[in-house]
Formats: C-alpha cells, structure tokens, sequence
C-alpha cells in the first residue's frame, strides 16, 4: 500500500484502519511522506471526516509520537482541565486550589495564549519569579505538597500533532472535528489522569461557533475518550461574551483570587462551582451533584480553598504579595472609562473583539515573540443584563500605551444597550 493508495481510500470515503493510520503519522513525521501529500489527506478528512475509531486511532499515534508523563507514583484521584479557550477565562486558577482542598490532586499542563485568548502560563507569570517551566520531579513536589501543579507544555509535547498544526493552519483545514479533537485530546492523554472536565467554548470569542458545531466538537472528544478509556465530562459554555469581568493578566489573575475569596462575579463563579462539582462526582467523593455544587459554593464563600491558591504559586518561585497590592504593583499609565451614551440594559456581544482590543492594550501577543504586559487589559464595570444610565462607566481600558483612538471605536463595538433585558446562561450544556 502507498500513501497516494491511502489518500485514495479516504477520498471515496471508507475507513483507515488503526495500522494504516500509525503508519501514515510515523511516516510523515520521519519525513517520508511529503507536505504535499499530507495536505491532501487532510482535506480528505475535512470532506469526508473520521468514525469514532479513526479518530480514536488518530489520537492515539498523536500521543505515541512524543513524550508521556508518568505521574503513577503520585498517590490518589488525579483530575485535569481543560478549556478550548475563551476570553477571560481564568477557570483553572479557581477550579484547581478548589479541588484540590477536597483532597484531590491536580496535575495540569498547560499553554500560553496566542491571538486574542489567553493562557494559563501567562496569566500566572503576573507573578515575579513564578516559573512554569520545572522538571517532572519538582512537579510531583509541588503536587504532593500543595495538592496541585501547573506546568507548561515541553515544546516536544505530540510532535506528530505540532507537526500537523501548522500544515493544517495554512491548507484550510484547522476547522474539522475530528482534527480538532484529536490534537486536544492528545495534548490531554500524555499525562495518565482519572478524570478530565473539558470547557467547550461556543461563540463569537471561541473556536466554535453554533451549538451544534460545539456538540459535534463534544462528542468527538468523549468518543476518543471512551476508546482510551479515559472519565470525561464535557461543559458546552457560552463565548459571545467574556467570563467575568477582568481580560488581561494581572487582572484575571486578581479576579480568580476575589473568586477564592467570596468575591468573584457571579457567572464565573458558577461555572467554576460547575465544573469542580462535576470532578468531585467523577471521584466519587459525592453522589449528587447539587450537594456537591452547595459544598463547593460554600467554600468559595468561606474562602477555604484560597490559601491553596497562595502556597502553589509560593512552591513555584513566585511571589505573591503582588496581588494583594495590587494597584501598587498594577499601576498603568494610562486607563480610560467607556461611558454610557444612553440608559437602558446593557449586553456584552462580542467577546472576539474584546479579546483583540485587550491584546492591543498590551496584554496579549500577535506573534508569539511579542512580550505581554501583565497590567494591560481591560474591566467590565458594568454586568451584562443590567440596567445602566447615560454616562456610566461600561468598562474601563488599561494600558501603558499611548491612547489610540481606534481603541474607542472598537470599545463601542463590543455591548449594545437595549430597552428590553436579556440574560443568557453561561453554561449552555453538560454531557456526560
Ligand atoms: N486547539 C488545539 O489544541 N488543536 C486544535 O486543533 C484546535 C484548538
């Protein structure tokens, strides 16, 4: 069989077996099979797509294809996260110390953000001298001290799907399900968790567009799970507009921390009591999720679960005092307030293009040489679904770039203010 027999297979639409398709990423990764070629099975997976067992198979030469880690020595019920990436999403800070205060521990790698969402590693780097990038050793440590570690993805993490990226990314074909799925969840089964909870983000802001594109997404990924044998959750989540109310670094990281503390806003605090409540049935330290989500809601309010927070990022070199003086370490050159130019009920509509106005105030990267700066973004005074007047401040922009006008424009095209009220779920559905 020639790689051109396969292309053809798949063309007419039947089903690659796992052998054929380990082959095919073996080959490709040692270069024996042509970007060209590649290219073309990969627009033969966006037509025709991948069955459950393709795409299983897929997966699984994925994570065959690099470095795993083993975490079996360390002791207990071992969750993971994962979101497909939103704006504002600050989860993990909140959801990790969380569950690892019933005793569950959290051992997560993660990634820096490219465009106008986030990542995890940037947002913690707010803090001076927090390191991400620690040996496997030093990450047992930390989780068997504090209960949970993060840290950032080796840059040899699933070569086959690094690889496979970036000739997806300029060939047309980062938008098929089965592609997509597969290189999340590889990224996800390199490391032998019990459970995972996974944040389909749909909207404007994310990946997914319609519902139905975030199901379809939702199901591949819980098909490959099955097939690895893997416990998964899926939450369907809303992206038109932010979660919460901070976008940029410091204040994400500032937002999480009120969260901890009683203080968080109310939609993300939801979705962070959600998802930990959905963990803690998964290891089966509760029956019922309701009683699962009181005790979880009761902590946040309580503020059991925040010192947590402050001893893991104290375990990995960073210091914390940052965030409890905030506006001494934070300060910007310039902030700038968004006002009201009439009354009415306010919505956020358009979270994409927060996310980009955010990376312009400096808080994200273009390119992934661009450095970020960890006090810029931006504060949404004003909840989605409340009522304002006239001149009230919506939100407020940071930054310690000269003030560019277009900034403004772009501002106003984010919310509209209505006479009629409109409040929508952030959590749009939960598969199990
Ligand atoms: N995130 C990934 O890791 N891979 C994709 O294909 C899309 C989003």
């Amino acid at each position: 069989m020639t790689f051109a027999d396969l292309i053809e297979k798949k063309k007419q639409n039947q089903q690659l077996t796992e052998v054929e398709i380990d082959w095919l990423i073996k080959s490709y990764l040692k270069e024996d099979i042509a970007d060209y070629q590649m290219a073309s099975m990969l627009m033969a997976i966006w037509f025709n797509g991948m069955t459950e067992k393709e795409t299983a198979a897929l997966t699984k030469a994925y994570v065959e294809s690099g470095i795993t880690y083993d975490i079996s020595d360390i002791q207990g019920f071992k969750a993971d996260k994962h979101s497909t990436g939103g704006v504002g999403d600050k989860t993990t800070l909140v959801f990790a110390p969380l569950v690892a205060s019933y005793g569950i521990k959290v051992c997560k790698l993660s990634g820096r953000g490219l465009g106008q969402t986030g990542g995890t590693i940037d947002k913690l780097e707010s803090f001076p001298g927090w390191k991400s990038e620690i040996s496997d050793n030093e990450f047992k440590k930390v989780i068997n001290k504090v209960g949970m570690s993060l840290m950032s993805q080796n840059e040899g993490l699933v070569p086959a799907d690094k690889k496979i990226y970036a000739l997806r990314d300029v060939t047309g074909t980062v938008d098929s399900i089965p592609l997509i799925a597969a290189s999340i969840m590889s990224k996800k089964l390199v490391i032998e968790n019990d459970s995972l909870i996974l944040d389909v983000k749909m909207g404007n802001g994310a990946f997914m567009k319609t519902l139905t594109e975030a199901e379809n997404l939702a199901q591949a990924m819980i098909g490959i799970a099955r097939q690895h044998n893997r416990q998964i959750a899926i939450m369907i989540t809303d992206m038109n507009k932010p979660l919460g109310k901070a976008i940029g670094n410091a204040l994400e990281v500032k937002e999480a921390w009120d969260s901890l503390n009683g203080k968080g806003p109310e939609d993300f605090n939801h979705l962070v009591a959600t998802a930990v409540a959905i963990t803690l049935v998964q290891a089966q330290l509760f029956d019922d999720f309701d009683i699962a989500y009181q005790s979880v809601c009761q902590k946040m309010q309580t503020g059991e679960a925040a010192h947590i927070f402050e001893e893991f990022v104290k375990a990995q070199h960073g210091n914390f005092s940052v965030i409890k003086n905030y506006d001494k370490h934070f300060a910007v050159a310039n902030s700038l307030e968004i006002k009201a130019m009439s009354s009415g009920y306010v919505n956020f509509t358009n979270a994409n293009q927060l996310g980009l106005l955010s990376m312009r105030l400096g808080a994200g990267r273009a390119t992934k040489k661009d450095k970020i700066d960890f006090a810029a973004g931006i504060y949404l005074n004003a909840d989605s679904g409340s009522r304002v007047n006239k001149g009230d401040t919506i939100m407020t922009l940071f930054t310690n770039k000269g003030i560019d006008p277009n900034w403004i424009d772009m501002a106003y095209q984010t919310f509209e203010i209505s006479q009629k009220q409109t409040k929508t779920p952030v959590i749009l559905k939960i598969i199990k």
